[in-house]
């Protein structure tokens, strides 16, 4: 069935300087939003920003049936403006989507609702080479009801916010070997708000301790790195790229993802593969080459410093030279649109629609 879009933009329109304000601060100028009743997606519209009017006993306040994806915009280098894989996102939100009983949002209702949005502020993609336009697509329940059952009622939104680094410098981080994100069975690969929340509290931990983020470990060792907070878990050892692979628990993260593809056109020797932070440590005291970072939407590639096992630190490989920077250049090449997208990832927007 086609779900019709309307559209009421804003009567005044203006660009905020966001360079130096924290990400996520401020939305752009409209979202998207579309209600989920009676069975089908209703009332799909491109409006101007503004608060919700949510019932105190609406199902997501109470009981965290909430789904979220995280893509990006990017303006490229001949004006045209790209959505980064678009179809790989929306495959994830639709998994995610699944874990937590929510309904599908039709794939044509998913990408026209951003591409909508996303055409309409696209004054809003920073034009800056460390620029883009994070894009975040949600699902909330809605039916009011203080009894826990799967909601008949949602709304799927779309806000959108100029985005510069995330971590603005290379980060320190602590093995946790006491708290985890998640266990085998659990939400662990579904990108949802409890995730995230669950996360808080250890992650405030390690920052009170003076690290950055964490490296969370599996459940059942307390020894297998997962991933870190915002984003996946890559290692190079001597110039071999290790991340944990697609356990259940871990997040299939678009970014690993691209990382990994255009690692292995580089000819560089991959490993998915689990990673313990002994083998970790042995490399360290070995005086092998150890590279670590962050992969994910809102970081891109961030460079890890320090790793913190225990109580010792280990310091890694952040040269110029780095493979990592390899990697986070061909990427953005391929967002810029200065070198050929071999493998489709970019949704080009039209120039003049
Ligand atoms: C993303 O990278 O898109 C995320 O969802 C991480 C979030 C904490 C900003």
């Amino acid at each position: 069935m086609e779900h019709e879009i309307s559209i009421t933009e804003q009567t005044e329109r203006k660009v905020t300087d966001t360079k130096s304000v924290p990400f996520g601060k401020i939305p752009t100028e409209h979202m998207f939003i579309a209600e989920y009743k009676n069975g089908d997606w209703q009332n799909a519209q491109v409006v101007p920003f503004h608060d919700l009017t949510l019932s105190p006993l609406a199902l997501c306040l109470h009981y965290g049936q909430t789904v979220f994806e995280g893509m990006k915009a990017f303006a490229m280098e001949d004006g045209r403006i790209n959505i980064f894989r678009i179809d790989k996102h929306y495959d994830r939100f639709t998994k995610s989507l699944q874990r937590l009983c929510m309904p599908p949002v039709p794939k044509k209702l998913f990408i026209n609702a951003i591409h909508r949005l996303v055409q309409l502020d696209s004054d809003w993609v920073p034009r800056e080479a460390d620029g883009s336009l994070y894009i975040r697509p949600f699902m909330i329940a809605t039916e009011d009801r203080i009894g826990i059952k799967v909601s008949d009622e949602y709304l799927f939104m779309v806000v959108c916010s100029p985005a510069f680094q995330y971590y603005t410098k290379p980060l320190r981080v602590k093995v946790e070997t006491n708290y985890v994100r998640a266990a085998n069975g659990g939400t662990g690969t579904a990108k949802c708000g409890g995730n995230y929340g669950g996360a808080l509290y250890p992650t405030q931990l390690a920052k009170d301790a003076g690290y950055d983020q964490v490296l969370w470990t599996d459940s059942t060792h307390h020894e297998f790195i997962e991933e870190s907070g915002t984003m996946n878990a890559m290692f190079c050892i001597d110039n071999v790229l290790i991340t944990p692979q697609l356990t259940g628990t871990i997040l299939d993260g678009v970014t690993r993802d691209s990382l990994l593809t255009i690692a292995k056109e580089k000819g560089i020797t991959i490993e998915e593969r689990e990673i313990s932070y002994n083998e970790l440590i042995r490399a360290f005291d070995n005086g092998k080459r150890v590279e670590a970072f962050g992969a994910g939407t809102a970081a891109v590639v961030a460079p890890i410093e320090i790793i913190a096992i225990g109580h010792k630190e280990f310091k890694c490989y952040t040269e110029p030279d780095a493979i990592m920077y390899q990697l986070q250049k061909e990427l953005l090449n391929i967002r810029k649109g200065i070198v050929p997208d071999t493998h489709n990832w970019n949704y080009v927007l039209p120039l003049n629609p």
